[in-house]
C-alpha cells in the first residue's frame, strides 16, 4: 500500500485528532524498523525495536469498518513483529477514542499506564492518552 494510500485511509477513518499525511507515511516507512501490515482498507502501522513492537498508526476505511478487516491485519503484523524478535507490543490510544479501545481489547491488548494530556485537542484542551499491551504469543 502506497503513502497515498494510507493517508487516504487516515484521512477518512480519524476522527479524534490529526491524521498522518502521506508525508508522514513515506518518512516512516524509509525507516528498516519500520512493519506495515496492510489489506482489505486497513492498515497497521508500526516498528519493531530491540524485542518491542510498537503500533504508531491504525485505521480502517470507514466504509469497510466492523468487518474483521483491522483485526486481521493487527494479527498479521503480531506476527510478523514475532518473526523479528517481538516479544510485546505497545501502543498509546486516546482516553476518548472508545471504538479504538474496545477494538484493542478485544484483541487481547491491556491497559499499562496513563499519561496525562498527551494529545492535544482541536479546542486547545489536551486528552489523556493510555498505554496499551499485550505480549506475544497470546492466544
Ligand atoms: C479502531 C478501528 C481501526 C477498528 O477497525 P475495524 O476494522 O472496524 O475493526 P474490526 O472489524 O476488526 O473489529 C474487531 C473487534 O473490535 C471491536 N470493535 C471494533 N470497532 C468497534 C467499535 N466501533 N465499537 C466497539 N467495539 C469495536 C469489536 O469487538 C470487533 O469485533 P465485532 O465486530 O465482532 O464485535 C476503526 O474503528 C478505525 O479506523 N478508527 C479510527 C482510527 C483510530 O482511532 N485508530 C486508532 C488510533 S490508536
Amino acid at each position: 500500500m502506497t503513502p497515498a494510500a494510507l493517508a487516504g485511509i487516515a484521512t477518512r477513518a480519524y476522527c479524534h485528532m490529526t491524521p498522518w499525511r502521506e508525508a508522514d507515511f513515506a518518512a516512516t516507512l524509509a525507516q528498516p524498523t519500520t512493519l506495515l501490515s496492510a489489506g482489505e482498507g486497513a492498515f497497521v502501522l508500526g516498528r519493531v525495536v530491540a524485542g518491542e513492537a510498537e503500533i504508531l498508526a491504525l485505521a480502517t476505511d470507514p466504509e469497510r469498518q466492523r468487518r474483521g478487516a483491522a483485526r486481521a491485519v493487527l494479527a498479521r503484523f503480531e506476527a510478523e513483529a514475532m518473526a523479528r524478535g517481538a516479544e510485546e507490543v505497545f501502543l498509546e490510544v486516546a482516553a476518548a477514542n472508545a471504538p479504538a479501545r474496545a477494538f484493542y481489547e478485544a484483541c487481547g491488548y491491556t491497559r499499562a499506564g496513563l499519561r496525562k494530556a498527551y494529545y492535544p485537542c482541536p479546542d486547545g484542551s489536551r486528552d489523556d492518552a493510555l498505554l496499551m499491551r499485550k505480549a506475544l504469543p497470546e492466544n
